[in-house]
């Protein structure tokens, strides 16, 4: 890739288009060559033509789990390689008893402490299929793998394994990502009216994006709504620290098919460069995001 890549400066996010995807580009990551006034030109940093580099290399592959796959069989995983697994959280579930039997002592705890049978249900199918889907990764029995929680409560493998993961589940849905060597945060919402959209955009989106949002209604409003929040959801499960990280500090973009969604990080203003944050596609019904680290972990 070009190393001196100039680019030319616009009032609202500017974008790339790459291999057909369009990627927006962090206001941080453009060095004004004359002035920077809208219409002027500027050259991209370094930083971010890695994180460009990245993006256009990493590859994310979505299948869907199988009742009658319990064994769970998966592809090998390269690295470079996202593989996310969509498995289907109905009730009942003929699944379920198996899922039941993969969970540890303390899960099974926690299983019995929901008092309410759909969240049950949810836990259960979605740590279950965590646990085969690891324990085929790792080439081990399902009840041996070791499920640690970092500090804001990541569930991740002992420090030897450089295997990554990240879950979520909505309604009807939960979402499992593994990737090699790398952070990774997912989210999956279903998309459904919000009447409170505005209040809670006030309450947990940053000006820019409420800005985003500001002109739309109905139905748009409702889908850029959930596209910002999975967006964020995602950046901040990747990072592992929960609701700690101000929601405030970041912006990402709320436009349709966006490869690269986070726009600005404060007060760090290079974190925007280390991270891939994008939507999984082709899941009806539903907004999901994905945040990869653009550097590999320890
Ligand atoms: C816990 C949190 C990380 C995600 O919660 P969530 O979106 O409600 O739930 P999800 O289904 O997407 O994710 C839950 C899973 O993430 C994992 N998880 C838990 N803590 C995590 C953390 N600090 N970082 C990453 N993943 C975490 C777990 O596997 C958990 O599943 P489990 O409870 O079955 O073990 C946290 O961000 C949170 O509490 N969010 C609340 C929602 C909110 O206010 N969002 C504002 C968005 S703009």
């Amino acid at each position: 890739m070009d190393e001196n890549l100039s680019v030319g400066i616009m009032a609202s996010a500017s974008q790339l288009s790459v291999n057909g995807a369009l990627i927006s580009i962090p206001q941080a990551s453009i060095s004004p060559t004359n002035g920077g006034r809208e219409g002027s030109r500027g050259i991209l940093h370094r930083d971010f033509l890695d994180l460009l580099h990245m993006a256009c290399s990493v590859k994310i592959e979505v299948r869907e789990c199988s009742d009658a796959m319990m064994d769970c069989i998966v592809p090998q995983l390269q690295p470079d390689v996202v593989q996310i697994w969509i498995q289907r959280l109905q009730m009942p579930s003929p699944i379920e008893p198996a899922c039941y039997e993969m969970l540890s002592d303390e899960e099974r705890e926690r299983a019995a402490r929901y008092l309410v049978e759909k969240p049950q249900n949810d836990f259960i199918l979605t740590r279950g299929r965590l646990r085969c889907l690891l324990a085929s990764y790792l080439g081990t029995g399902a009840r041996e793998v070791l499920l640690r929680q970092a500090e804001h409560g990541k569930p991740h493998l002992d420090r030897g394994f450089d295997l990554r993961f990240n879950v979520s589940h909505t309604d009807g849905l939960a979402l499992l990502a593994f990737v090699r060597t790398r952070e990774v945060g997912v989210d999956v919402e279903k998309i459904k009216a919000a009447p409170d959209a505005r209040r809670l955009a006030e309450r947990f989106f940053s000006v820019r994006e409420r800005g985003f949002l500001k002109d739309l209604s109905g139905d748009d409003l409702h889908a850029a709504f959930f596209r910002c929040w999975t967006r964020k959801e995602a950046y901040v499960k990747a990072r592992g620290e929960g609701l700690s990280l101000p929601l405030h500090q970041f912006d990402v973009s709320v436009a349709e098919n966006e490869s690269h969604a986070l726009l600005a990080t404060r007060p760090d203003e290079s974190e925007a460069y280390r991270w891939i944050l994008r939507d999984l596609p082709g899941i009806p019904g539903y907004a999901a995001a994905l945040a990869v680290a653009n550097t590999l972990s320890e």
